[in-house]
């Protein structure tokens, strides 16, 4: 089970932790760990309930902690993010009863602000739209800030033209009503994948002697979108530019894009052949496929062709998001990896009558038209699936998900067995008569989210790979930047760090440091706030692809980071790690 956290809520007497696992909203009572019988049914509620509807999955969860308000427990969804996806409603429940108090519907229904940037009828069929990274409450305005995701299907738009609001949007709501006050879309008509990635960062902005109450949030792309938190005014010029269309038959991509003139973004914009690094194995094969491909600028369409996004699909930044100082000044962890897409013909449900064929259509973005996983380890090999899972475990997964791999109980009860019985081995020696569930069905796929590493394992660009930024958001202006992270190997050979890959916040302390752990190699690192330089690192269990968090404890100050590993080609972990701060350690 993937899960970023948890709730905890009082109302001065009860005290209650919240947290979701599968579709379930569960109330524990902080003192026991018992369900609250008082809420829900039994203490649980079903985050399925008021979404579920005709030819979509039956696919959310809700991995990300909520925000509370009074006595409310505000939360948002992950849904799935295909054809079939449920809308990504935002909802405020009772931490009480469980009762629904409001909804905040991010695809708008006729009547509803917003309708008039989707097709007719396009409330009925698309989902997405879905705040899955957390949110920020300023609780003395009562306004909650939800950061949205893209509408589904990721990666092709021909069904939903139009700016779609409110995919992709940082929403203002009103914590007790869910009623807009302001929003705005850091993304016209996604068709990129490029969902805001983490909670936005709530912060005082010193400008001209002036207080300003601010809200700032970063992206995938590397811009931070800076706005007056009560106004929604943009505190630094932003401008549409004009960008790329699109040769896909359907598609209409929309003509701008925001791109803030301050901050200055917090990673390169572009890869080219320019920015490959000296050191890349098979060079001629990589610049062959390079020349052959599309790349070059931010918000290129994807095509058939070959199409470079940079930075890559999730981030960027990430979703450990970024911390900000009293002082107005950021710091933010992401990476400069390229991936790679394409999108070829989604083959017509009619035609998928074997296991393999439905495993092309529905498993191979992810775990690879070859079966063998992507280069990060993100994705699984499913080469030999079999010799680790039975094929009940495989109908576990497919009916449950976990993680990052979705659950399929769209799918018919044929369907799954006949791609279980072709991952087991059996060939295409399937059920006669495959049931097809197709009822939403768009006419592409995408080809994967393939991070472009060369044949030893590094990326094909020039270092650095991860980096750390400070940024003071009061002028927009970096105050410095380090790479984040190292290859051991090519370390040993005398190199400077490169920076890595990561997943996972940094933690700001009144005495000035940063705690961030979030890279694969291990390491928990302290940085000196002022200047970046590296003042302790230790070497974790497993990976702390999380944020860590810090307590004191009769006057004892300690940071905690959970250690889970399992992503980027590490190990998995299980451990919690504390460190005591200051000599008394
Ligand atoms: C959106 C990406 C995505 C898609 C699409 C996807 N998977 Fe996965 N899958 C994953 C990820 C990520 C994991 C690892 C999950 C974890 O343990 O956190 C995984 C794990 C698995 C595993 C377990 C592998 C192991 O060694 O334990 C199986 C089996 C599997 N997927 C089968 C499928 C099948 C069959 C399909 C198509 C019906 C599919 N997946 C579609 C992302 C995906």
């Amino acid at each position: 089970m993937t899960s970023r956290g948890l709730t905890y809520w009082t109302d001065g007497k009860e005290k209650r932790i919240f947290f979701a696992f599968g579709h379930w909203l569960y109330a524990l009572d902080a003192n026991n760990g018992k369900p609250v019988p008082a809420f829900g049914k039994n203490g649980k509620i079903s985050l399925r309930e008021g979404l579920s509807r005709p030819g979509a999955d039956e696919y959310v969860l809700s991995n990300t902690p909520g925000v509370v308000f009074e006595n409310l427990l505000i939360i948002g969804t992950r849904v799935s993010e295909g054809p079939t996806a449920l809308p990504g409603d935002i909802r405020a429940y009772h931490a009480g009863t469980g009762e629904l108090v409001w909804t905040f519907r991010t695809i708008p229904r006729p009547g509803e602000y917003g309708v008039e940037t989707w097709p007719e009828k396009a409330y009925q069929a698309v989902g997405g739209a879905n705040s899955w990274m957390g949110m920020a409450i300023d609780r003395e305005k009562g306004i909650v800030y939800a950061p949205t995701g893209s509408a589904a299907f990721d990666f092709y738009g021909g069904n939903r033209q139009g700016a779609n609001l409110f995919a992709n949007c940082l929403l203002a709501l009103d914590a007790r009503t869910g009623k807009r006050i302001w929003h705005y879309q850091t993304v016209h008509h996604d068709i990129w994948d490029r969902d805001l990635p983490a909670p936005p960062n709530l912060f005082t902005m010193q400008k001209e002697g002036k207080q300003i109450p601010a809200v700032a949030q970063i992206t995938k792309q590397g811009y931070i979108f800076v706005f007056d938190r009560v106004t929604g005014k943009p505190l630094f010029p932003i401008e549409e530019r004009s960008v790329s269309s699109s040769d896909i038959p359907g598609e209409k991509p929309y003509p701008t894009q925001p791109v803030p003139l301050k901050p200055t973004p917090f990673t390169r914009q572009t890869f080219t052949e320019a920015d490959l690094n000296d050191f890349v194995a098979q060079r001629e094969e990589v610049v062959k496929e390079l020349r052959a491909s599309r790349t070059g600028a931010p918000f290129l369409p994807i095509t058939r062709q070959r199409t470079i996004i940079f930075p890559g699909s999730d981030g960027g930044a990430q979703w450990g998001g970024a911390a900000v100082a009293p002082d107005g000044v950021m710091y933010v962890p992401a990476k400069e990896i390229p991936v790679y897409t394409s999108l070829t013909d989604a083959p017509a449900p009619a035609t998928l009558t074997s296991g393999e064929k439905l495993y092309q259509a529905h498993c191979s973005a992810c775990h690879g038209t070859d079966r063998k996983g992507d280069h990060s380890g993100t994705y699984p090999s499913l080469l030999d699936v079999s010799t680790r899972l039975k094929e009940e475990d495989m109908h576990q997964l497919l009916k449950k998900g976990r993680g990052m791999m979705p659950a399929f109980t769209h799918l018919s009860a044929s369907e799954r067995e006949a791609i279980v019985g072709f991952l087991a081995g059996k060939g295409n020696a399937q059920p006669a008569n495959i049931k097809s569930s197709a009822k939403s069905w768009v006419p592409y796929v995408h080809t994967g989210y393939n991070r472009w590493y060369d044949k030893n394992g590094y990326p094909i660009n020039r270092p650095p790979w991860g980096t750390l930024t400070a940024i003071n958001l009061n002028t927009g202006d970096h105050l410095w930047q380090i790479p984040l992270g190292e290859f051991p190997a090519l370390s040993a050979k005398g190199m400077a760090p490169t920076g890595t890959d990561n997943y996972g916040g940094p933690l700001v302390t009144a005495s000035s440091l940063i705690f961030i752990a979030a890279t694969p190699d291990r390491k928990f690192r302290a940085f000196d706030r002022k200047t970046g330089k590296l003042l302790w690192e230790t070497l974790l269990p497993a990976a702390g692809y999380a944020s860590p968090s810090t307590y004191s404890v009769n006057g004892r100050q300690f940071v905690v980071i959970a250690c889970g590993g399992g992503k980027l080609r590490s190990k998995s972990g299980d451990r919690y790690v504390a460190f005591a701060l200051g000599n008394s350690g």
